[in-house]
């Protein structure tokens, strides 16, 4: 089974790929996150109506794909899985991690994590991809996001085979450098400071369509009536920057203060 958990939709396309290829299911964890869970701050899971389903066949293989986060799988799904650690106790878990440039030391905090849940680790592929943090990065132009995607489509391919012949996938040793630095001190400095929805706002171009409302996969925004009685979307913050509102709103209505002015919106 392939699970993905995706903000602008590259962890999705890679899972999806990987599915195909592999001839497994392809599950969406932003879907089951939105029906049954809730995430305090987005990022410690406090209630999950539903256990995570799972294949019948106890030797099947869960791949678990996942945008970077600061240099490391994102809490949210690191909270999710160790709430689950009954069930993924001794079963074989593949990670597929995504990112803008560069994975720090993700991998030392999947092998932990599998060792806390008393399942086999078998191994990490890291794929480029347009980044997609609207509210602090550049978004690459079109030609560079069709380039990266391309490349990051070859790697998926070569994850599935390897997931296929039940071999380890293996980092880019190139891409998960200065790990201890990023991964181990800016992520909880990241977290603890920088993931808050207090910036996002919709301005005068929000048609009040509600993609915004639909598509978060943690039920953060709401809408509500403004004083001139226009549906606008409010953010709650239990956000954990996923990026899906900002970069999927038709009239790019939302902003993320002034960081995100005049940037790319990017989905796929
Ligand atoms: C909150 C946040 C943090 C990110 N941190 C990193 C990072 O540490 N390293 C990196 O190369 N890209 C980082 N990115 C970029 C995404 O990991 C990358 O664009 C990913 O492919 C997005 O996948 P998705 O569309 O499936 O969510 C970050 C993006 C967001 C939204
Ligand atoms: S997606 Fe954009 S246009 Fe639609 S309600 Fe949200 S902010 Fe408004
Ligand atoms: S509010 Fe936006 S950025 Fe935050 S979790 Fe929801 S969709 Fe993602």
């Amino acid at each position: 089974m392939i699970y993905y958990f995706s903000g602008s939709g590259n962890s999705r396309h890679v899972a999806r790929l990987i599915a195909r290829e592999s001839g497994q299911k392809l599950f969406s964890l932003n879907k089951f996150f939105k029906d049954n869970c809730c995430f305090q701050k987005g990022r410690e899971l406090i209630e999950c109506s539903q256990p995570l389903p799972l294949p019948d066949d106890k030797d099947e293989v869960l791949v678990f794909v996942h945008p970077t986060y600061a240099w490391r799988q994102p809490r949210l799904l690191t909270s999710f899985l160790a709430a689950s650690a009954r069930q993924l106790k001794q079963r074989q878990l593949y990670f597929v991690a995504t990112a803008g440039s560069g994975f720090g030391g993700s991998e030392k905090y999947l092998r932990r994590l599998c060792r806390d849940l008393g399942a086999t680790y078998m191994g990490l592929a890291t794929i480029l991809m347009p980044e997609n943090y609207t509210a602090m990065f550049a978004i690459p132009d079109e030609a560079e996001a069709k380039r990266l995607i391309k490349a990051g489509e070859v790697k998926a391919k070569n994850a599935a085979a390897a997931i296929r012949a039940g071999s380890p996938l293996l980092p880019d040793p190139a891409l998960c450098k200065r790990s201890f630095l990023l991964s181990t001190v800016v992520n909880p400095i990241f977290y603890k400071f920088l993931v808050k929805s207090r910036a996002f706002y919709a301005d005068d171009r929000c048609s009040s369509c509600r993609v915004c409302e639909l598509i978060c996969p943690l039920n953060c925004i709401v809408m509500a009536e403004n004083e001139s009685g226009a549906l606008r979307p409010q953010w709650t913050d239990n956000c954990t920057h996923c990026m899906a509102c900002i970069n999927h709103c038709p009239t790019k209505a939302i902003e993320y203060g002034t960081a995100s002015r005049n940037k790319r919106r990017y989905f796929i």
